[in-house]
């Protein structure tokens, strides 16, 4: 079934889900008080409950599963658990308007910055983070000095840390100036501190560490700190990658 045949008018969801009549539902519409995917929905919007995210006014829609998918791009700083004993930020400071109880679909270490998924989906994010789906994530790297060709040739290979020896990888030079590198590093693992703990195994500072790619899904433009739902396209493109 294709996706605009899954998706049925929004006071049908809302009548359904035994908030009121069509009709009421509908007049909520016009008075702009239903959203859909954080946009105010308009009189003959369709939606989908497992696609789209519903709200009426202001409450996920009752009676169904409110699955939740958000794109965050994650300042320096900011730890990537609910509490920080320390007292330091958490990325749910960030999302704190989203009534959902989110957890993040893997970790970014504190002075990461970049593309973290936040859901409440955990059959979802259990499929991403298992390893047999060797999903790639590609982070942008900043090094001192310039990285001789053996230097990435190992990153690609696979470089031997005390966790054992990691996967192949992609490296993709971006740019350098007098002091500095940058390029892309792509994984299909996570392990913990996994980006900087093979650069510095060959000699590598990593100065600056941002990933800019999960699976199918871009950072593009996001501004540091701002969160977005994740389209519905975006969230099939990522289910069709299990
Ligand atoms: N690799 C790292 O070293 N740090 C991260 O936060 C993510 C990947």
């Amino acid at each position: 079934m294709s996706d605009t045949q899954e998706r049925e008018r929004i006071q049908k969801l809302i009548a359904r889900a035994g908030l009121a009549s069509r009709r009421e539902a509908e007049r909520w519409i016009e008075q702009g008080r239903v959203k859909v995917n954080g946009k105010i929905a308009s009189l003959g919007d369709k939606a989908a409950l497992h696609l789209d995210r519903i709200e009426v006014h202001g409450r996920p829609l009752a009676g169904a599963e409110c699955k939740c998918y958000v794109m965050l791009n994650k300042p320096m700083g900011y730890v990537t658990t609910a509490h920080d004993p320390q007292g330091r930020p958490t990325v749910f400071d960030l999302v704190d308007k989203i009534p959902e109880r989110l957890f993040s679909i893997g970790r970014l270490d504190l002075n990461t910055e970049g593309l973290l998924l936040l859901t409440n989906d955990g059959e979802l994010a259990h499929t991403l983070l298992h390893p047999s789906y060797a999903i790639p994530k590609t982070y942008r790297v900043k090094i001192s000095g310039d990285p001789d060709p053996k230097t990435c040739t190992a990153l690609e290979r696979g470089v031997e840390l005390e966790d054992g020896i990691t996967a192949p990888a992609q490296v993709a030079r971006i740019r350098k100036s007098k002091r500095n590198t940058w390029f892309d590093l792509s994984i299909t693992e996570g392990r913990n501190r996994q980006v900087r703990r093979m650069c510095e195994s060959l000699g590598c500072s990593v100065s600056m560490l941002k990933r800019i790619r999960f699976g199918t899904l871009e950072l593009d433009g996001l501004p540091v700190g701002q969160y977005r739902h994740l389209s519905p396209m975006e969230l099939q493109a990522l289910q069709r990658m299990r």
